[in-house]
């Protein structure tokens, strides 16, 4: 039996931003930007933090679920932009929501923290430690966006999305396949500094990126650990119904549908509509599929992030 997606939320700062309100900012137009990324408009926090999104998209999962607060044994925030270090964004979720029972910590693994968040629960679920946990990504990109750099600022949003993850079966019934891949010696690629330490050089407190090896990075990687996991799984890759992907460029994912010979119908974006939002892009797109009833019980889905670190990877589950 797999993991159980009790419930699922997401939460949207109101403010959108569209290509053209960009193209105020920066030498760029609407039509590059929908050609090149796929991305029309994005949210942008105005009043929200990381941690005041991730408790409205925690909140709405838990409800989802149907389930207490003090049911929720762990809760994990993956975010790479909260406005602060200590306490960490979880601590505020458990606080905010009444978690009372929960141990809670914030990851960094980027755009594949999602993934990252799944593999930790999985394995603590294993190990009978823990029965519910609430995984959440959350992203206010645009407090380190530099809005004079056009290769980055037309890409990122805002906002977070959430999932309840229930074992309902003895840990050892329980099955996992998910992978997960580190390549630290291309972390320059993607890079954002913090304000304080001794060693910051150079500090930069925006996101750089190097968005040509970060596109070929993806378009290569995903299919490689989308495979492994199949083959672990020992399914077919005709008989997966859903590929969840990080929405970081549609070109992105048009790449990977090819390179994986499948139809792009099985591989769902909202990346027009929201921007590349970094860990959250997972969890609120599989919360939009869900409510609007596209993922049916028992279909199979596999789910896969990359971004800094560089990090990758993906798991395999049945709704
Ligand atoms: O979440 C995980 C991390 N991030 C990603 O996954 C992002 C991955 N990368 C990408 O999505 C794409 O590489 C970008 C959207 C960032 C850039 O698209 P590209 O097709 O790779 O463009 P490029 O960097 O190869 O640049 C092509 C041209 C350049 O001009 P020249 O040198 O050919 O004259 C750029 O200066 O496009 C120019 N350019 C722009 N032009 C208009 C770059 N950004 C813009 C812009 N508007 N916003």
């Amino acid at each position: 039996m797999f993991i159980k997606f009790a419930g699922t939320g997401s939460y949207l700062p109101p403010k959108v931003v569209d290509n053209f309100e960009i193209s105020r900012m920066v030498d760029t137009s609407d039509e590059w930007i929908q050609t090149r990324t796929g991305v029309v408009t994005r949210h942008i926090a105005e009043k929200d933090t990381v941690a005041s999104m991730a408790a409205k998209a925690g909140r709405i999962a838990l409800e989802d679920a149907g389930m207490r607060p003090e049911e929720i044994d762990m809760v994990i925030v993956s975010t790479v932009s909260a406005e602060q270090v200590l306490p960490c964004v979880a601590c505020e979720v458990q606080k905010e929501l009444g978690l009372v029972n929960a141990s809670a910590l914030d990851i960094n693994s980027a755009c594949s923290g999602f993934i990252t968040g799944y593999q930790m629960v999985a394995g603590q679920m294993k190990a009978g430690m823990i029965k519910n946990a609430l995984l959440i990504g959350s992203e206010s990109l645009s407090n380190g966006v530099d809005w004079s750099d056009r290769s980055t600022c037309i890409l990122f949003g805002d906002g977070a999305g959430a999932a309840v993850l229930r074992m309902e079966c003895p840990p050892e019934e329980l099955e996992v396949t998910c992978i997960m891949h580190a390549d630290g010696s291309k972390g320059h690629h993607l890079t954002c500094s913090v304000g304080h330490g001794k060693h910051k050089v150079p500090f930069d407190e925006y996101y750089r990126m190097n968005g040509r090896e970060i596109f070929k990075f993806a378009v290569k990687k995903v299919p490689e650990v989308i495979g492994e996991v199949l083959e672990k799984q020992g399914v077919s890759v005709e008989e997966i119904d859903y590929f969840v992907l990080h929405q970081a460029n549609k070109r992105i994912i048009e790449g990977i549908a090819r390179r994986l010979g499948q139809t792009e119908e099985k591989f769902p974006m909202n990346v027009m509509r929201n921007g590349n939002i970094s860990s959250a892009c997972i969890p609120m797109l599989l919360d939009e599929m869900s409510r609007e009833g596209k993922i049916k019980p028992r279909e199979k889905l596999v789910l896969a992030g990359f971004g800094a670190g560089l990090t990758w990877g993906g798991f395999y589950t049945e709704w």
